[in-house]
């Protein structure tokens, strides 16, 4: 009895983690974690979850396009993700006549699916440590300031190396690429298999896949059916092959089982995905600054811009369609910021962070360590306080003109053009001008209203003008003072009416009667050039903090894995594969308020309010609630589960990750996090942060009783 409870104790006392704290890498799970997984209710053995030589639950987890995750359903390349995940894939076969995103989309047919040319899902066939590998091969530089152990592009050439060309040659599709883990202290190697024939499958309306939108975005008690489902095709061999009519279904090495069994409170829960980036071991200053300056700026120049952005919207619905992807991702980040600084300051992150740096401080003091840990947090401490001023700057060129206007993205690089049409070569005169035809297109899409970026510039100048001091301001701003007498608004107005990218009339002009003088002269393509050589410039100076950064960011996390030993910590995400598990958890948001861990239908028709966008319910919806017509997709009580929330520690690239049972049965879909636990990528709060996941019995019943797909679900294996 008290053996038992000092082996608690000293357990509780040499792990750092919070219960549920944690991704973890799938290779050092046994060792990790495991015994605590099954603790907690797991029936599972470590190998069903990742093996490196047989199949496993691992291979049915794909990343899903840039940043989302992905899971394999069926024998037939069927694939869940999230509706947001599939948004701009969707959108993009979206127009007035056929609008996907407003009615939702069903293949009734594998002929009716979809092509998305540039979407991409990738399987992860096999994960190494390759620490030794790389050190050895850092240890042959000698450059002491190097860089190399971070690089993406070195790293990438080492991969290269160790799988060897022809190894890459005979297996088309397969890439590898090597990560760094714990700042540098870590290096893995990910062999993987990228497919690029993915066909959309369904889509629930936005008013069931967005239900909530913006104002239920990051929020908890959620309804929203966050779901999609896509096809993943491969060549007659099942190798990767671009989009071809001849290409078949994929037939994957593992797909997942799906339970009907539905979840209570406390059940185990474990999520597989790839989450993108978390700042765990960020110091106290580091803390600071992300509140101060990165998060700061961002909900402020977005706020603006959303205005104008939504204004537009909601008055034009061709507006409305062409910007309904580009404002759903600014507000997703604009949201995730304020509620960052929310937690940094209720919880003062600051402090916690500090109180870890002591302590570390404290514990090298004792056991004989030289300096290195306090001269590394000096070290990031001057190098915060010295580069303030100009991650001020970068924060606001970025976020206020080159991501916040788009005419940013305008062809500005013309050099070639101009020394074609200087020279006397006709067909190269013409062939450059075919060039930039195209790339004009690709900048003034079907997605693009020239009248709404036009609006948003004028915001983001004044606002850019008023908080940037002038000595800091790039060049041509002076000359918008000489011209325009500071007036930015006319500089946007004469910028739209001059540019030869300012209307498609002026571009065909410019096509009829290409000129030299034209192009030198032309207002956006100098603006744009001013802007970009502010950015190199800015990146350039920013750059010569990162080498000191880097080294010493190392160094604080070699010290933290020797305090705690390195089997309690998690490496900060890096959009690799890892495992997060808990339990189904409701929490307690604020005094004498206690939200439970599972939502139904009938919030959803309580939430309704035909009069807002955001909270229309479809007809077919409201037909299928009053009539109950459930099916077995019911709760016990008789009530259909839309969303659950768990203890899980997840965050962006977690979308669409599959969320399993203590069987390793799919149970849901996770695709966002709470409010009070968006500062879980710096602090996971144990008593705040979950996951939100859309319930599995809710994508089915949607796919079934709402859309009518029920031969999707023929193909799946359903464990009641
Ligand atoms: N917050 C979730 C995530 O970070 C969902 C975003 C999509 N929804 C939206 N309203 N933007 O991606
Ligand atoms: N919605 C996020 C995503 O797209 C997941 C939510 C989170 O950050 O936890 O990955």
């Amino acid at each position: 009895m008290k053996k038992s409870i000092l082996t608690v104790l000293i357990t509780a006392l040499s792990l750092p983690v919070i219960a549920d704290e944690g991704m973890w890498t799938l290779p050092l799970l046994k060792q990790q974690k495991f015994a605590d997984m099954q603790a907690l209710g797991l029936k599972l053995q470590d190998y069903d979850i990742y093996s490196p030589d047989s199949s496993s639950l691992k291979d049915a987890v794909v990343i899903f396009g840039g940043g989302c995750t992905g899971e394999v359903v069926s024998p037939e390349g069927l694939i869940l993700t999230n509706h947001h995940c599939g948004y701009s894939w969707i959108q993009q076969h979206s127009s007035l006549e056929q609008d996907y995103l407003t009615n939702g989309f069903w293949a009734a047919n594998r002929e009716q699916e979809l092509p998305n040319p540039g979407l991409k899902i990738s399987f992860i066939d096999k994960i190494e440590d390759v620490t030794e590998y790389v050190k050895t091969a850092l240890a042959t530089n000698n450059d002491p300031n190097s860089m190399n152990f971070l690089s993406p592009r070195y790293l990438a050439n080492l991969a290269k190396e160790k799988a060897g060309e022809a190894f890459l040659r005979n297996n088309p599709g397969t890439e590898v690429e090597i990560r760094a883990f714990y700042g540098g202290n870590q290096y893995y190697m990910f062999t993987k298999k990228v497919y690029s024939d993915v066909r959309l499958v369904g889509a629930p309306p936005s008013s069931i896949g967005k239900f909530g939108a913006d104002t239920d975005n990051w929020m908890w008690p959620r309804h929203t059916g966050d779901f999609s489902v896509f096809r993943v095709y491969a060549d007659a061999n099942g190798n990767p092959s671009d989009y071809a009519e001849t290409n078949v279904p994929l037939r994957p090495k593992r797909w997942l089982t799906i339970s009907l069994k539905g979840v209570q409170e406390d059940d185990f829960a474990m999520m597989i995905g790839f989450p993108g980036r978390t700042n765990k071991y960020y110091t106290s200053w580091e803390v600071a600054e992300r509140r101060d300056i990165d998060n700061a700026v961002r909900i402020n120049i977005r706020n603006l811009r959303q205005q104008v952005m939504l204004e537009e919207m909601l008055k034009d619905p061709v507006v409305r369609i062409q910007y309904a992807s580009k404002y759903a991702g600014s507000t997703n980040a604009y949201k995730n910021a304020i509620g960052s600084n929310w937690a940094i300051n209720k919880r003062n992150f600051e402090q916690v962070k500090k109180a870890e740096q002591d302590k570390l401080i404290e514990w090298a003091g004792k056991n004989g360590k030289p300096e290195e840990y306090k001269e590394a947090l000096l070290m990031i401490e001057q190098i915060v306080a010295d580069g303030k001023d100009l991650r001020f700057r970068n924060w606001m060129l970025d976020e206020a003109i080159i991501r916040g206007i788009e005419f940013l993205r305008a062809p500005a690089g013309i050099d070639s053009v101009i020394i074609a049409l200087n020279g006397k070569n006709k067909a190269e005169q013409q062939s450059k001008i075919r060039l930039l035809e195209l790339a004009y297109h690709r900048f003034a899409d079907k997605d693009y209203a020239p009248e709404v970026d036009k609006k948003i510039a004028k915001v983001m100048l004044k606002e850019y003008r008023k908080l940037v001091p002038a000595k800091w301001q790039p060049a041509y701003f002076s000359t918008i003072d000489k011209r325009f007498k500071g007036d930015t608004d006319r500089f946007v107005d004469y910028i739209f009416e001059k540019s030869i990218f300012g209307s498609d009339a002026n571009f065909n002009n410019f096509v009829h009667h290409p000129s030299v003088k034209a192009l030198k002269e032309d207002p956006m393509i100098l603006f744009v050039t001013s802007i970009q050589n502010e950015k190199k410039q800015l990146t350039g100076a920013l750059m010569e903090f990162d080498a000191d950064y880097a080294f010493a960011h190392r160094n604080y996390v070699k010290g933290l894995l020797e305090m705690y030993g390195d089997k309690a910590n998690f490496p900060d995400a890096n959009s690799s594969l890892r495992l997060t598990y808990g339990q189904i958890k409701g929490y307690n948001p604020r005094d004498a308020v206690y939200y439970e861990y599972q939502t139904t239908l009938d919030g959803v028709m309580e939430k309704e309010d035909p009069d807002n966008w955001e909270f229309v319910v479809p007809d077919k919806l409201k037909e299928l609630y009053a009539a109950k017509d459930f099916g077995r997709y019911q709760t016990p009580a008789g009530k259909i589960p839309v969303a659950f929330a768990a203890t899980t520690h997840s965050t962006g690239g977690n979308s669409g990750s599959p969320v399993l049972n203590n069987n390793g049965e799919l149970i849901g879909i996770n695709f966002d996090r709470n409010w009070e636990g968006v500062g879980g990528d710096i602090q996971y709060l144990p008593d705040y942060q979950r996951s939100i996941i859309v319930d599995i019995r809710y994508v089915l019943f949607i796919i079934d009783k709402y859309a009518g797909a029920s031969y999707l679900l023929d193909e799946m294996r359903l464990v009641e």
